[in-house]
Formats: structure tokens, sequence, C-alpha cells
């Protein structure tokens, strides 16, 4: 399977990266995008070079190169995921304003029918990121949003992340190793 990956100019860059790393362990062919705006956020919230993040990927394009495979529904994909979204793609997501490659990428996705997968960070929303995320969903998107979990007994913030990945790769149908669904038991009866 093909997905395709957006990585938006919103807080949280790292869990593009942290789901690129989870969807090598699939049998996933990843084709990955990074906004202008994400490669800022990268330098103020990481210390791992784009080059570190671009080679998690099997394939990767300019933000700009409207000409890709990726802005084609010829070009098949099982859908794409935008991870984080900023309330700027969400907005463009939401209205198919298509003025870039990621953008574009998720129209074609919805024009086919197939998945799309916003994992939107912003806080608190406003009454335009509430509007747009009700149009996204209205066109076909799943909102994920990076919410905190706290039923499956969470120690650590890789433990956070990982449930944020497996909600994501369940809309794909795929499991994540490091997921813990929810087991009907509290921990300190299992
Ligand atoms: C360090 C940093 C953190 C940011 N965090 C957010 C955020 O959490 N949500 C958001 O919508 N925009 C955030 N922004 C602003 C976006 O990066 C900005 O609106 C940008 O134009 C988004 O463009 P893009 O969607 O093409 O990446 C942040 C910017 C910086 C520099």
């Amino acid at each position: 399977m093909r997905i395709i990956v957006g990585i938006s100019g919103a807080s949280g860059v790292v869990l593009g990266l942290e789901l690129l790393k989870a969807l090598k362990e699939q049998a996933v062919e990843t084709h990955l995008l990074i906004s202008e705006g994400a490669r800022i956020t990268f330098q103020y919230e990481t210390e791992v070079t784009l080059d570190e993040v671009i080679n998690l990927a099997d394939h990767y394009y300019d933000i700009n190169d409207l000409a890709a495979p990726i802005s084609s529904g010829s070009f098949p994909t099982g859908g794409m995921i935008i991870i984080p979204c900023s309330m700027k793609t969400l907005s463009a997501v939401a209205h198919g304003y298509a003025n870039n490659l990621m953008v574009r990428a998720a129209d074609v996705c919805l024009k086919e029918n197939r998945r799309v997968v916003l994992v939107p960070r912003e806080t608190p929303l406003g009454k335009a990121h509430l509007k747009n995320l009700l149009e996204a969903a209205d066109n076909g998107c799943a909102i994920i949003p990076p919410m905190l979990t706290f039923y499956n007994s969470p120690h650590t913030l890789q433990d956070q992340v990982d449930f944020l990945i497996g909600k994501i790769l369940m809309q794909f149908g795929l499991e994540h190793r490091a997921f813990k669904p929810w087991s009907g038991m509290r921990e300190t009866d299992e």
C-alpha cells in the first residue's frame, strides 16, 4: 500500500517523524511532503535535520512540485495523512484550495474517495478552525486530533504518541505494534 504523509507547520512536527518511523515497520510505501511552515517548525522544536526526516520516507517531493505523481488521481495510493495539520493547511484542504502539492494531494485523495486523515493541532480552537474541521469532515476527512489518552495507563510521552499513531493506522486497517487498545479491564486486573 502507498500512503502519502504530509507534515505541515503546526506544533508537534515530531509526530510526523514518529509516524514515518512506524510506517517503516509496515508493508507501506511512503510518499512524503514537508511544507515551508513545517521546515521552520522543525528548526524551533527539534534537533533532527530535514535529511533525517526525508530519509525515513520511500519517496519525497518538493511542496511546489505540482507535476509530481501524487498530484494526479491516476497514481493509485491508499490515501493520505497530514500530521500535524496546521490551521492554514486545514483551511485549504477543507475548501479545496490546492495551491501546493500537500493540499493538491489531499484534494486528489478526496475526489478519488481515498482515506484522508487530518491530525489538526491548535489550541484553543477558534470558530474558523471549528468550522473548517466540520467542512473537512463533511468532505470525507477523518479528524484525529492529537488528544491525550488516559484509559490505557500511559506512562510516557512515547505512550501518548504510540496511542495516536495506533488510532491513525487503524484508519488504514493497519496495526501499530506499540498501540494498546482498550481491553475492557483496568491495568491492575490484567
Ligand atoms: C514554532 C511554530 C509553531 C507553530 N504552531 C502552530 C500550531 O500549533 N498550529 C497552527 O495552526 N499553526 C502553527 N504555527 C503557524 C504555522 O506554521 C503557519 O500558519 C504556517 O503558515 C502554516 O503553513 P503550512 O500549513 O503550509 O505549514 C506555528 C509556527 C511556528 C513557527
